[in-house]
């Protein structure tokens, strides 16, 4: 059986990425077929390396539509059913997205992690803003993506209570535990195809 091939598409550390690569490993149904960052040096690339997974830099062209075509054509050329936003700090297009998504019979594929109870705090720095604000809580969304900052249909939500006295920097570190777990967990519902995937087919 053919494995669920998914591309992971990261700008930073790539704390969420090395989850799911090792995750993918520890499957038999899927696998992480590429690691993409726009930046070079990311951190994600060296985790990409450590775990023999292929990675590639696509980076910023004075073109937007240049940039995403050069994503599309790997996405394309390695028949990528799924892709997985883990810190990747670009918009895509309703272009990019109608292309890839025409792959698989219309169907959204292409999801991302993001650390606040969406709507709330969408952007950059969303545990930090939540924090300085005094929330009691805040949390983790998973949510397939459209051509907004964070927007799209909600797929998994988790809360995050802020305990008494915690540091923004205790907290940071227990948001980045739920979003590897509530990222592998989906993965693993993909997997098991309890979450169904519409294969690459190139119309
Ligand atoms: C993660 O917290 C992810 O949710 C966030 O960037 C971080 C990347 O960390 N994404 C966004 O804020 C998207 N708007 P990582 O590189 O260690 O996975």
């Amino acid at each position: 059986m053919n494995k669920i091939r998914i591309a992971i598409l990261a700008s930073g550390t790539g704390s969420n990425a090395e989850a799911l690569m090792k995750k993918a490993q520890s499957l038999n149904s899927v696998e992480v077929t590429f690691v993409l960052s726009d930046k070079v040096g990311a951190g994600v690339l060296e985790k990409a390396l450590n775990l023999s997974v292929r990675h590639f830099v696509v980076t910023k062209q004075s073109d937007r539509r240049e940039h995403e075509q050069r994503v599309l054509n790997l996405l394309r050329e390695y028949r990528i059913d799924w892709v997985f936003l883990a810190g990747y700090m670009r918009l895509l297009s309703l272009e990019f997205l109608q292309t890839f998504n025409g792959w698989h019979g219309g169907n959204s594929q292409v999801v991302n992690i993001h650390p606040s109870l969406l709507p709330a705090y969408p952007g950059v720095d969303s545990i930090r803003r939540a924090f300085e604000d005094g929330v009691e809580e805040s949390g983790v969304t998973l949510h397939l993506v459209d051509e907004g900052m964070d927007t799209g249909p909600q797929l998994m939500q988790s809360r995050l209570p802020l305990e008494a006295g915690e540091s923004l920097a205790d907290w940071s570190v227990r948001f980045h535990k739920l979003e590897h777990q509530t990222y592998t967990q989906f993965l693993e519902l993909v997997a098991l195809g309890q979450i169904p995937t519409s294969p690459f087919e190139e119309t």
